[in-house]
């Protein structure tokens, strides 16, 4: 998760890297994303938290939210994302979220946007709601088939329209699959036609309902022309577009090298990614599941260091921060690629495939030939690929 155009340029997005950035520096978390409820109002098909209409027997009660949020605020909490399952649908939703305003944590909510009403969103503008978040998949009738309720998208485009009216940001997230890539580009064209300032684009993450789905991830070589298709974008005069990638961080070096065989400076971007890195995971990236479950990231909900039952926020983000302090092994490590620091991988696809989350990251875009298990040795003598890199030769990104 990295906002691409903020990291290399100026984007929407800067005073909330910022913030999240100093709060790194001071050891806190630097973002909490919370899923607060795993109950939802749809089905989706490719659902990696396999949401449905139950909540979680352990979901933590009322009380255990409200007392959650203090701690966010005495441990100076700058960023919370509420996600679910579809947050909207807990019922102490707006106790939660007017008690984080007040405590003057910053909140996105990540819904899917089918309980959004004027009222709705007036509502959440006076509080002060910068960003809502909110899923797109394709066409009405795809869109509307993936979620498994009919009407969905028309919902969704209507919320999206209320939500600018009352000048609330909309940024819109989709996953990426050989499903919806017939129509990811449609997607960025809509997403600027709806005024919307950012695009979330996610790569499939196999669990959930999605477990067992690798086949349906799309190629490295479609990861690329994708990739090329922003760096066009991001040097548009006329867009503005932000573009955050989820659970791909090879694509921020893949980027990188693109600008800079464009004579583009990236140095401030490639100086901010030796701090935070393309992958978030003990970066002081903290993700708390319904049952209070502390996670390095939302993608793998069964990897829990601990519980806010029994876990104090600060002592939960030196746990994670444990993670920070390992190396990526094989292709991923810092002998083996000049961007091990600075993209790390995505830890959390290593340990859903290997249990370990050092491992290699089998879905790199950019040596995709080293990660799949072939000889290493081969793979680097490749003269095909002979990048402008980002880290000069040596890993000086390290
Ligand atoms: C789990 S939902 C929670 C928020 C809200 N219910 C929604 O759908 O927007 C958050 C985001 O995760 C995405 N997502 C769900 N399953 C996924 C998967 N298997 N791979 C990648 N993204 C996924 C959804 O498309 C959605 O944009
Ligand atoms: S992706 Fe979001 S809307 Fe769809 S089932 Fe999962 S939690 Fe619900
Ligand atoms: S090999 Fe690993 S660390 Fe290097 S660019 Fe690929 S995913 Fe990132």
């Amino acid at each position: 998760m990295a906002h691409v155009r903020s990291l290399f340029f100026t984007g929407p997005l800067d005073e909330v890297e910022n913030k999240a950035l100093k709060a790194l520096k001071l050891g806190r978390p630097s973002e909490i994303i919370w899923n607060i409820t795993n109950r939802c109002n749809l089905l989706c098909d490719h659902c990696y938290m396999a949401a449905d209409g139950q909540k979680k027997p352990e979901q933590l009660s009322d009380e255990e939210a409200m007392a959650l949020v203090e701690q966010m605020g005495e441990a100076g909490v700058p960023l919370l994302f509420m996600s679910g399952g579809e947050p909207m649908v807990r019922s102490n939703f707006w106790d939660i979220l007017e008690r984080a305003r007040e405590l003057d944590i910053r909140v996105t909510v990540s819904t899917n946007a089918t309980l959004i009403d004027r009222d709705t969103a007036k509502r959440l503008k006076s509080l002060g709601i910068d960003w809502i978040a909110t899923s797109l998949y394709g066409p009405d009738e795809f869109h509307d088939a993936m979620v498994r309720v009919p009407g969905t998208r028309a919902k969704v485009i209507d919320a999206i329209k209320i939500l600018r009216e009352e000048g609330v940001g909309v940024a819109i997230k989709s996953a990426v699959s050989q499903d919806t890539w017939p129509h990811v580009y449609d997607l960025i064209r809509e997403t600027k036609e709806l005024d919307a300032g950012l695009i979330y684009l996610c790569d499939l993450i196999t669990s959930g309902r999605s477990e067992g789905e690798d086949d349906i991830r799309i190629s490295a070589e479609q990861w690329r022309e994708l990739a090329d298709f922003i760096v066009e974008d991001l040097l548009d005069p006329e867009s503005t577009l932000e573009y955050d990638i989820g659970a791909l961080p090879s694509v921020i070096p893949y980027i990188a090298e693109k600008l800079i065989a464009r004579g583009i400076d990236v140095s401030r971007g490639l100086e901010r990614l030796k701090i935070m890195s393309a992958c978030p995971v003990g970066k002081g990236h903290m993700n708390i599941n319904s049952e209070g479950g502390i996670m390095p990231c939302q993608f793998a909900q069964d990897w829990v260091v601990g519980n806010v039952r029994e876990m104090s926020l600060m002592d939960a983000t030196s746990e994670l921060y444990k993670l920070d302090e390992q190396e990526a092994k094989g292709a991923c490590a810092p002998e083996a690629c000049e961007y091990s620091r600075i993209c790390r991988g995505c830890r959390t696809k290593a340990w859903q495939a290997t249990g370990d989350a050092m491992e290699v990251d089998t879905t790199c875009i950019l040596h995709p030939e080293r990660n799949r298990g072939q000889d290493e040795a081969a793979a680097f003598s490749d003269p095909s690929h002979s990048p402008a890199t980002p880290c000069g030769s040596g890993g000086a990104c390290g």
